[in-house]
């Protein structure tokens, strides 16, 4: 059985067939003294992970590369980093690449009654200006609040939040709008934000203050606007870093994390802690039979709306991902004391049986936002492990998390991982 589709242009997809056609025996698989937690005469259930700095010095090293932003060369640098860090725990690597195209805003804006307001264009838009009426859609833009206004051949003014920015695109641009408008739930930029989907239209963000006085005013009387999404379409080329047992082409459990953050942002806990957290896991399964159900991915892209795991799903034949039990996703799990799991309920009824100090929960955080949301798509149950919202959330003062959260999440990852395999 094959991973891959078979596409001879993707050098990852030739390499990975050609690791899984020679599998050597898991003696091959060599341990790590330093990170590996146990001994095999172990019982599974009863083991703790061992709690060492290794974890803290990835974040470390991975947040002195700077901001690491998709297609920049620090990602060249930090998926070397990861590849050596994975390789010196035992096991195989590949870097799986794939590219997409990223709206570059190079100032974007609206002009209404002769007022400029700035505005941010979402990535994942597309360029364009436009000279049109504003219509104002109601609530969150859902398929049926589209119906509820004309808002064919205007542009469309919906509120943030509830449903993801790219389903609000896709049925502004299904109901005939030429371009969406997104109001900010708080004050201030837009930055940071990303379509799951590429859009038809252009698709700007602005800010509440701003935004809900247009709103307003667009309800109460009929109003032209200019639309500006003033920028360019790059093409970005990412990189998935993927750890292996070797020989290992039908893993149960995919755990990973994305190793990429937002311009500007050192992302240690966004998304340097779960990176080293699924690396530490890694080290504490090295060598042990339960290793040999794993594959452990580094994404990137994610921040640009889950390009790498999304790359990854699409490269799996539909046989590959029905062998899943689980992908599990470890994303912002450095700060706040309060560890959560989200994600499928049989997956997270067993994850409270095994550790019943973690609150679970529902909803939309565990349908998007992050990686596990690509391998939903595609059917496979996921769990997403994450602390909560935090005050440097994308800001340049990522800058720290704390080791101990870091440890208290490996041995979850690793107590729930051993459960799900048993
Ligand atoms: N790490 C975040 C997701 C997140 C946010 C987890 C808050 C826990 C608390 C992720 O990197 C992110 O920023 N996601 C975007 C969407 C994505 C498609 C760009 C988001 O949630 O807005
Ligand atoms: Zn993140």
């Amino acid at each position: 059985m094959t991973f891959v589709k078979t596409n001879p242009a993707n050098s990852w997809l030739r390499a990975t067939l050609a690791a899984i056609l020679v599998s050597f025996p898991t003696a091959c698989v060599q341990s790590n003294t330093l990170t590996k937690a146990f001994e095999p005469s172990v019982k599974a259930e009863t083991k703790q992970a061992q709690t060492t700095s290794a974890t803290y010095a990835d974040v470390e090293a991975l947040v002195n590369m700077g901001p690491r932003v998709a297609g920049t060369p620090v990602m060249e640098q930090a998926s070397n980093y990861l590849s050596e860090q994975y390789r010196k725990a035992g096991y195989k690597t590949q870097i799986q690449t794939f590219t997409y195209s990223k709206f570059e805003d190079l100032g974007s804006n609206l002009v209404v009654d002769g007022t400029t307001i700035n505005a941010q264009a979402l990535k994942g838009s597309v360029p364009g200006k436009i000279d049109a009426s504003l219509v104002a859609v109601p609530n969150f833009g859902r398929a049926d609040d589209f119906a509820k206004v004309n808002v064919k051949d205007a542009v469309a003014i919906v509120k943030r939040g509830e449903i993801r920015f790219g389903e609000k695109a896709r049925n502004a641009a299904n109901a005939g709008a030429i371009g969406l408008i997104i109001v900010n739930n708080k004050p201030g930029n837009f930055a940071g934000g990303a379509l799951t989907e590429a859009s038809k239209i252009p698709v700007l963000g602005i800010s509440s203050n701003q935004g809900n006085s247009l709103i307003d005013r667009a309800q109460k009387n009929r109003l032209n606007l200019k639309l500006n999404a003033n920028g360019q379409n790059r093409v970005v080329t990412g990189r998935n870093v993927i750890a292996y047992p070797e020989g290992v082409t039908q893993p149960q459990v995919i755990i990973g994390g994305h190793y990429d953050s937002v311009a500007g942002a050192p992302g240690a806990n966004d998304n340097a802690s779960g990176t080293a957290t699924v690396l530490a896991i890694a080290r504490n399964l090295s060598g042990t039979p339960l290793a040999r159900q794993a594959w452990f991915i580094a994404f990137d892209g994610e921040e640009d709306g889950l390009h790498g795991s999304r790359a990854f799903v699409n490269a799996a034949t539909p046989q590959f991902l029905k062998g899943l039990k689980a992908m599990m996703n470890f994303d912002m799990v450095g700060v706040n004391n309060q560890l959560q799991i989200g994600g499928t309920s049989s997956l997270t009824g067993l994850a409270k049986v095994v550790e019943p100090k973690v609150e679970l929960f529902g909803g939309s955080a565990a349908n998007g936002g992050s990686d596990h949301a690509s391998f939903a798509a595609k059917g496979v149950p996921i769990l997403f492990f994450y602390r909560g919202y935090e005050a440097n959330y994308h800001t340049p003062n990522d800058k720290t998390v704390d080791p101990k959260l870091l440890d208290e999440t490996t041995q979850v990852g690793l107590d729930i991982v051993r459960r799900l395999l048993q």
